[in-house]
């Protein structure tokens, strides 16, 4: 069974008020396209076109609205009400009926990853469905974050929240690849103090059956979490900066379906046709002229 994709985009961005006060966080642009088109160019470039999108009550009509079934991208969108923010792992237990039996690879809205190889580092994180693996990215404040001690192959030993002396510089970031026992597990984890189902939670039970691998982003790789003002602008800067310089769009995701196989390039033209006011119109007849 092919694993299927999550992306979770609820949550309340209180960080980012009065920004989201009236507005979903993951629809606000990084630089020139909606948050949540970055997560989603993660999963389709895993290869992944099965995906549920989990939102507010309030947000999930206008996520509807920008993506749709996902049959213009040759991918299947479905979407799930989180009826109020109790963690990250929630997501598995929303998404049982969805997954229905599946692996997933889940991601949080507001993580964007960019740098060299990372389609290759996704294909492979996605090549078997037993295979567990959580993206790592090395940080200058560990204790700032969910750290993993490594082992032999990658294996992680352990993983402690925000460590006073860390045991590497690797922190967890919002892309976890799991097997199918995700659902079971985020089910018999009980909520932490602060009333949330914890994804670190789930992520020690894989620890503790030897189940967990890292996927290390070492130098050369970015990964943003867009949570406040400061980062939110640094992420925009940066993908204002590598568009620029290289004439590459990061996370067009009609350039990513049609590279995949996924659409023709009809799906392109009427694309190009739709947005051809801006420059990601401009992009996207830029790749037309190329074909
Ligand atoms: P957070 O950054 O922890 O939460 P948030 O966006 O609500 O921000 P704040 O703490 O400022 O209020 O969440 C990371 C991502 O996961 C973000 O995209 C929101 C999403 N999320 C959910 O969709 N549901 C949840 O239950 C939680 C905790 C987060």
């Amino acid at each position: 069974m092919e694993r299927k994709g999550i992306i979770l985009a609820g949550g309340r961005g209180t960080r980012l008020y009065p920004v989201t006060e009236a507005v979903s966080k993951q629809l606000i642009p990084v630089f020139d396209k909606p948050m949540i088109y970055y997560p989603l160019s993660v999963l389709f470039l895993s290869g992944i076109r099965e995906i549920a999108v989990i939102s507010t009550p309030q947000h999930i009509p206008i996520f509807k609205e920008l993506l749709g079934d996902g049959s213009r991208f040759g991918a299947h969108f479905e979407y799930i009400v989180q009826p109020s923010p109790d963690g990250l792992a929630q997501a598995y237990i929303l998404a049982e009926q969805f997954l229905n039996g599946a692996a997933s690879a889940l991601i949080l809205g507001d993580n964007i990853f960019f740098g060299h190889q990372l389609p290759k580092m996704l294909i492979n994180a996605n090549s078997e469905e037993a295979r567990c693996t959580v993206f790592c990215s090395q940080v200058s404040d560990p204790e700032r974050f969910g750290i993993i001690e490594i082992g032999q192959g990658n294996q992680i030993i352990s993983i402690e929240e925000k460590p006073k002396l860390p045991k590497s510089n690797f922190a967890i970031t919002g892309l976890y690849f799991l097997d199918h026992n995700a659902v079971e597990i985020s089910k018999s984890v009980e909520p932490s103090l602060r009333g949330e189902y914890e994804i670190t939670n789930v992520l020690q039970h894989y620890v503790a059956e030897k189940k967990l691998d890292a996927n290390l982003l070492k130098r050369g790789f970015a990964w943003f979490d867009t949570g406040t003002h400061s980062s939110l602008l640094r992420a925009s800067n940066f993908i204002e900066t590598m568009q620029t310089q290289q004439g590459l769009m990061v996370a067009c995701l009609e350039e990513i379906a049609f590279n995949n196989g996924w659409v023709t390039t009809d799906a392109l033209h009427m694309a190009a046709k739709k947005y051809s006011k801006s420059n990601y119109g401009v992009y996207l007849e830029s790749l037309l002229s190329a074909v």
